[in-house]
């Protein structure tokens, strides 16, 4: 049996789509699921995705780390904001954090809602390591791109176009948000960085943070061995028994 890619290219069109019983792999390059990645890799135990700061905020009483972003910054009172340098902190170890974002937590939790089989984390820090579990996996893919409020963000697509580019020749691709994916990757794929650094988050975040080079950390490739993937209401990082065939 062949399975299928498709690509959504915001999170507003996700009712044009059926994820019921796929696997959501959620794309927020700048910088959610890049942080995510870079969480595990430092050995954070859980992690719980919350739709609002002030929800996130209440967590703190019950021992977790909390962290909340909104509009590309941290939001006061908050232990972390959305920065993956601040998450290689060997403190992190062992624990648990409750997170927020404007976007990535936010289509986490839609795909969630909507039914997806498996939820996992997608980023340039872990894509070998997430496309070698897709094809192991075999299963329908959706590559959900979180955006930014629902309007289309460039990095996100480049990255799905990437993944499709290392795996896409194993599936059925009979979708056009699919193939403008790959074409946009092959025609740029040279100079990824440079483009997602025109992107309008990349322009939006260097205004905001001059001084930290996010968007040149977040265009590494490979550097997390590691994949997070929803199990119950948190991301944690994959175990190698949870795959497809063993849940059904
Ligand atoms: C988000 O979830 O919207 C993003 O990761 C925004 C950011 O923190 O840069």
């Amino acid at each position: 049996m062949q399975f299928t890619i498709e690509v959504i290219h915001s999170p507003a069109l996700l009712p044009f789509y059926n994820i019921n019983g796929k696997t959501v792999v959620v794309i927020d390059i700048l910088r959610a699921t890049s942080t995510l990645c870079v969480a595990f890799k430092t050995g954070v135990k859980k992690i719980l995705p919350i739709s609002t700061p002030e929800e996130c905020r209440m967590f703190k009483d019950f021992d977790f780390i909390i962290a909340a972003e909104r509009n590309a910054e941290k939001v006061k009172g908050f232990d972390l904001g959305n920065s993956p340098f601040e998450y290689e902190n060997p403190l992190l170890e062992g624990k648990n954090i409750a997170f927020t974002t404007t976007n990535g937590t936010r289509a986490i939790k839609q795909a969630k809602a909507m039914g997806a089989e498996f939820i996992v984390a997608g980023s340039f820090l872990n894509i070998n390591f997430l496309c070698n579990w897709l094809v192991k996996q075999q299963h329908n893919i959706i590559l959900l791109c979180a955006g930014w409020k629902d309007k289309y963000n460039l990095e996100d697509t480049l990255f799905a176009g990437a993944v499709i580019s290392q795996i896409g020749s194993n599936y059925i691709l009979n979708d056009d948000a699919a193939l403008a994916a790959q074409f946009l990757y092959n025609q740029h794929k040279n100079n990824l960085e440079g483009v997602v650094r025109q992107s309008s988050h990349a322009r939006r975040f260097t205004a905001l943070h001059a001084n930290t080079d996010d968007v040149g950390y977040c265009m590494q490739h490979n550097i997390c061995d590691v994949l997070p993937i929803m199990e119950g209401e948190y991301m944690v990082s994959f175990k190698s028994q949870l795959t497809a065939s063993s849940s059904s």
